[in-house]
């Protein structure tokens, strides 16, 4: 059962004489009394995962029953189906404040994050502790559907700005979250600045979503991922420099003091984080695209 919970919500005007008829029709056609009636909207959840066949095969038949209801019961004057979402579970390790997890949670993943620092600005579930260690713990108790790592990458953008040496004392905590991932079986992600030792990642860059910064980010995964093509030739100099230097920059610099945050924040496209958190986020633009990948290939697998 790759699904934690499936929404299936219908609005129809309160007086709607087709409402009744609505609810036996739905309930008909999934087989199933999970079909919790409210006044004018109805929400069906499938969060019962002790019984995978019969769950998934709820899920599915909803989501017919829906697709054919819609036609029908337009013609009675319901405003009808407005969503159907099907939210698998996304370990969201080393997550920070979730910038993120703000991606993968606008393509459709219910998010639950782990960071060893407490981090009240995080929008989801969250849990303070090691992220290997909970994210075991979680894999064995709750039906995950895919795993996002951010570890850390001071070793690797230290060494790369100021040479040999530089980061020697940084953990390298990618081999185990790999270890991990991979262990899963599940679809996974993991996020790293150019430099670290990622395998065949690819990049992006916040070019490509018209966002005023560059960042680049690897993310390897096992999953074919594609990445927009950098394009950074729309970025003329338009910002101030955060130093005294005279000439303009092409992107908003991220994580200082002389640029007001809520500029940074909107070139991010992030609000509700300190600096120092902005200053270590993943653009959810970013993730919101592969996001979008990862649910095609979950929900490709589950129609196999
Ligand atoms: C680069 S940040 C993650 C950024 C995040 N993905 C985002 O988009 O906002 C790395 C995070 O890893 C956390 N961290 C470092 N070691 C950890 C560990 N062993 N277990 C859990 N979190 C850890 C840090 O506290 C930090 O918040």
């Amino acid at each position: 059962m790759e699904f934690r919970t499936l929404f299936l919500v219908c609005v129809s005007k309160s007086s709607d004489p087709s409402s009744p008829r609505l609810l036996r029709a739905l309930r008909r056609g999934c087989g199933s009394d999970m079909i919790e009636d409210c006044a004018c909207a109805r929400v069906v959840r499938a969060d019962n995962q002790s019984d995978v066949t019969s769950s998934d095969r709820m899920c599915k038949g909803l989501i017919g029953a829906m697709y054919q209801l819609a036609s029908n019961f337009s013609k009675f004057g319901s405003t009808f189906i407005q969503g159907c979402m099907e939210r698998p579970l996304l370990l969201d390790l080393f997550c920070c404040a979730g910038g993120a997890a703000r991606g993968y949670y606008e393509a459709g993943f219910d998010v639950v994050g782990i960071d060893n620092k407490v981090q009240p600005n995080y929008p989801y579930e969250f849990i303070q502790g090691d992220a290997i260690q909970v994210g075991k713990r979680l894999l064995a108790t709750r039906t995950v559907g895919a795993i996002h790592a951010s570890p850390p990458c001071q070793k690797f953008s230290a060494y790369r700005r100021r040479g040999q040496g530089v980061g020697s004392g940084y953990l390298n905590l990618i081999p185990v979250t790999r270890e991990l991932c991979r262990e899963s079986g599940l679809p996974y992600v993991i996020e790293n600045v150019p430099g670290a030792p990622l395998e065949n990642p690819v990049q992006y860059c916040g070019s490509s979503f018209a966002l005023d910064i560059r960042r680049h980010r690897l993310f390897e995964s096992n999953v074919a991922l594609t990445a927009p093509e950098c394009d950074h030739s729309w970025q003329k100099p338009r910002f101030p420099p955060a130093t005294n230097r005279k000439n303009l920059r092409c992107t908003m610099e991220i994580g200082v003091w002389r640029i007001p945050l809520p500029d940074q924040q909107r070139a991010m496209g992030i609000d509700n984080v300190s600096l120092r958190e902005l200053s270590q986020a993943v653009p959810p633009a970013y993730t919101k695209h592969i996001g979008a990948q990862l649910l095609v290939h979950i929900k490709s697998k589950s129609q196999r």
